[in-house]
C-alpha cells in the first residue's frame, strides 16, 4: 500500500444504510479484509447483542463496542464497518481518524426505516429502535448523531445508490482524499455542539486549506466570535458596495468593534463596473495607508461581485492576507464564496485577471437574503437547482416540496437549503480544486448556453443565474435528443425552474452572437466543449460530441427565434 493511503477505511453512519455490505465490496475491490464492529462485540462476548443491552444496557454495549474499535484500529489494511452510535465517543472518533479514512453513509430516515424493516434491522440499532414509533425513534436518534456523523472526512448519500455504486464512491473519495485528509489524527475531535468547529459549520477540504463554512439565519451577530476561532486578531479591513454597506455596514463595524479588532472600511460602487483592477489598486493604497500586515484579515462583505474584487485583493497584497467572506446574495453564498476563485474584470473579457485562494473562513448570514433584491434573489436560484440536478436528488425533493416556504424566505428551510448547497459545492472543490480532475466540470451545468447568452447580450439582459436557468433548458433539450436525458427529466427541472420564477428562454438575445461567442470560448480554450448532460438526476455526464446542428436549434429556441441554416443575419 502506498505510504500515503491510510491502511484503514472506517464506515460510519445509520442503520441501513448498507454499511457492512459495502465494507464487504470495498475490502474485495482493494484486497483487504473487512470488518464489523457488532460481529467483533458477539464473538469476543459470545452473547448476542439484544442480550448485551438488555443485561448491561446502553452504557454496557459502549464499552464493549469501544474495545472492539479498538481491536479493529490495531489492524491495517481493513475496512470496518461500525455501529450506528460509535461516533458518538469523542475517543472512538481519535481511533477511526488516526490512520484511518472515515466515511459517513448517509440515507433519508424513510427509507432506512424501510431498509431495516426489510432486512430485519441490524443488531445494535434493533434494541434502541423498539417501541411503538419507530420513525420517530430514527428522526430522533439521527438528529442526535448528525453533528458527530458530519465530522466524517467523506459523506456519500445513498438514497439512490445501489451499494456497488455506493462501495465504488468510497473507493474514489479514499483513492482522491484520503491522503490529504487523514493527516491530522485529531481532525475528529472537536466536540460539535462547542464553538469552534461547531455544528453550524461545514467544512472545505482543498489541496491548499482546509476551511469552516457558518451558514446561520443570523451568523452577523457572532462575526467576530467565528473571527477569533479562526485565529484572526489584529485589524480587520472590511471591503463592501454601498448597497450593501447601506443593510450590514453598522452591524459589522459593531460587532467587530466590540471584539476589540481595530476596523476600517471601504464601500465601492455596487455592480460588475467596479470589478476591475483600478479599483483593485485603490484597495492596495488604501490597505498600505492603513499599515495592513500579513495578519490583518480582509472582510468581504456582499455578493459575488464583492467577493471577489477584495479576494483577488487579499490574494495578491502582501502576497496573500487571510481572507474572510461574508456573502450577503444568494449566488455568492451557494456559489461564489465557496471554493477559491477569485478575479477582476478586463474590457475584454470577465474574470480574465484572478488567482485561487481559498478564504479562511466563511460566514454566511442566510437571514441577509431578505433585503436582497427580488430578482437577484430568483436568478439565485438556479445555482441551487442546478446544485440539487447535478448531486443531490433529496434536494431537489426539498426545492419541489417547499419551493413556497423558500421563496418567502422561511428561516428553517432557507438555512438548510443553503447549508446543503455549501456542502455540495464543498465537496466538488474539495475534490478538484483547480479544476485538474474533470470532478469541477459537473458545476458547468448549464453554463455553456449561459455564457453565450450573457456574451451576446454584453451581461446587460440576463442576470447569471437567469442565463443559467436558460442555458440548463438547452442542456436539456440536447441531451433528450441525443437519447441521454430522459423526457420526464426535463419536464421535471423546467417545473420547478419554473416554480422558483427563473426563465428559461431569452427573447431578444440574437442566438447568432450567443452561437458566435460559445465558438470564441472553443477557440480561446483550445479545445471541444464539454458539455454536461443529465442523465438523471444526479448523474451528469461529460460530452465532447454533441453536433453543432443541435446546438443552434437550442440556441434559437432559447431565443425565440425560427432556426436558420448558418448565415448571420442582417
Ligand atoms: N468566484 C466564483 O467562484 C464566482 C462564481 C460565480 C459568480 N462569481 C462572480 O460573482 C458576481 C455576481 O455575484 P452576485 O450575483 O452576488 O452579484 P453582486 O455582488 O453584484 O450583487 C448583486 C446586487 O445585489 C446587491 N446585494 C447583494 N447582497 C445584498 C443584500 N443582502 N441586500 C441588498 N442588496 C444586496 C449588490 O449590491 C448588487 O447590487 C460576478 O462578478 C461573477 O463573476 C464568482
Amino acid at each position: 500500500m502506498s505510504m500515503q493511503h491510510p491502511p484503514r477505511i472506517f464506515l460510519t453512519g445509520f442503520s441501513g444504510t448498507g454499511k457492512s455490505a459495502v465494507a464487504a465490496l470495498v475490502a474485495a475491490a482493494l484486497g483487504w479484509r473487512a470488518l464489523d464492529t457488532d460481529d467483533i462485540i458477539e464473538e469476543r462476548s459470545g452473547r448476542s447483542i439484544p442480550d448485551i443491552f438488555a443485561r448491561d444496557g446502553e452504557v454496557g454495549f459502549r464499552e464493549l463496542e469501544a474495545e472492539a474499535l479498538r481491536e479493529a484500529a490495531a489492524q491495517v489494511d481493513v475496512v470496518v464497518a461500525t455501529g450506528g452510535g460509535i461516533v458518538q465517543s469523542a475517543a472512538n472518533r481519535r481511533l477511526m481518524a488516526d490512520g484511518g479514512f472515515v466515511v459517513c453513509l448517509e440515507g433519508r430516515q424513510e427509507v432506512l426505516w424501510q431498509r431495516i424493516r426489510d432486512a430485519g434491522g441490524s443488531a445494535t440499532e434493533r434494541p434502541l429502535l423498539a417501541g411503538p414509533d419507530p420513525l420517530g425513534r430514527i428522526r430522533a436518534l439521527k438528529a442526535q448523531r448528525q453533528p458527530f456523523y458530519a465530522l466524517a472526512d467523506y459523506t456519500i448519500h445513498t438514497d439512490d445508490l445501489g451499494l456497488p455504486q455506493v462501495a465504488k464512491e468510497v473507493l474514489r473519495a479514499w483513492r482522491r482524499l484520503s491522503a490529504r485528509v487523514a493527516r491530522d489524527p485529531d481532525r475528529l475531535s472537536s466536540e460539535p455542539a462547542a464553538g469552534k468547529a461547531g455544528k453550524d459549520a461545514s467544512w472545505v477540504n482543498a489541496e491548499s486549506a482546509r476551511y469552516p463554512v457558518y451558514v446561520e439565519w443570523g451568523a452577523l451577530a457572532r462575526l467576530s466570535e467565528r473571527l477569533r476561532d479562526a485565529g484572526l486578531s489584529g485589524a480587520a479591513h472590511v471591503i463592501s458596495d454601498d448597497h450593501v454597506w447601506h443593510h450590514y455596514g453598522e452591524a459589522v463595524l459593531a460587532s467587530l468593534r466590540g471584539a476589540a479588532f481595530e476596523v476600517d472600511s471601504y464601500v465601492v460602487p455596487a455592480g460588475e463596473a467596479s470589478k476591475t483592477l483600478t479599483t483593485a489598486s485603490r484597495l492596495y493604497e488604501w490597505l498600505a495607508s492603513r499599515r495592513a500586515e500579513r495578519g490583518h484579515a480582509v472582510v468581504a462583505l456582499g455578493g459575488g461581485m464583492v467577493g471577489d474584487l477584495a479576494g483577488f485583493t487579499a490574494a495578491t497584497y502582501l502576497r496573500g492576507l487571510p481572507l474572510v467572506h461574508v456573502p450577503t446574495s444568494l449566488l455568492a453564498m451557494v456559489d461564489a464564496s465557496i471554493g477559491g476563485k477569485v478575479a477582476v474584470n478586463l474590457s475584454e473579457a470577465k474574470n480574465l485577471v484572478g488567482a485561487f485562494y481559498q478564504p479562511r473562513l466563511v460566514v454566511t448570514d442566510v437571514s441577509a437574503l431578505t433585503t436582497l433584491p427580488a430578482r437577484e434573489l430568483t436568478s439565485g436560484w438556479a445555482e441551487v437547482v442546478k446544485h440539487a440536478l447535478i448531486m443531490d436528488p433529496d434536494l431537489l425533493s426539498t426545492l419541489e416540496a417547499r419551493v413556497a416556504d423558500l421563496r418567502r424566505l422561511e428561516p428553517e428551510v432557507t438555512t438548510t437549503v443553503v447549508r446543503r448547497n455549501v456542502e455540495l459545492k464543498a465537496q466538488v472543490v474539495s475534490e478538484d480544486e483547480r479544476e485538474t480532475t474533470g470532478r469541477r466540470t459537473i458545476l458547468n451545468y448549464g453554463h455553456t448556453v449561459a455564457h453565450g447568452l450573457e456574451a451576446a447580450s454584453e451581461y446587460e439582459a440576463l442576470l447569471h443565474g437567469e442565463a443559467v436557468a436558460v442555458g440548463m433548458r438547452a442542456a436539456a433539450e440536447i441531451g433528450q435528443r441525443l437519447g441521454v436525458t430522459p423526457p420526464a427529466l426535463a419536464e421535471r427541472q423546467a417545473a420547478v425552474l419554473s416554480s422558483l420564477g427563473l426563465p428559461q428562454d431569452a427573447p431578444g438575445i440574437d442566438p447568432e452572437r450567443a452561437l458566435a461567442a460559445m465558438a470564441l470560448d472553443k477557440k480561446v480554450s483550445g479545445r471541444a466543449v464539454r458539455w454536461v448532460l443529465l442523465e438523471d438526476v444526479g448523474r451528469p455526464v461529460l460530452r465532447d460530441d454533441v453536433p453543432d446542428t443541435l446546438v443552434r436549434k437550442a440556441v434559437c429556441r432559447a431565443c425565440g427565434v425560427a432556426e436558420k441554416r448558418g448565415g448571420r443575419r442582417g
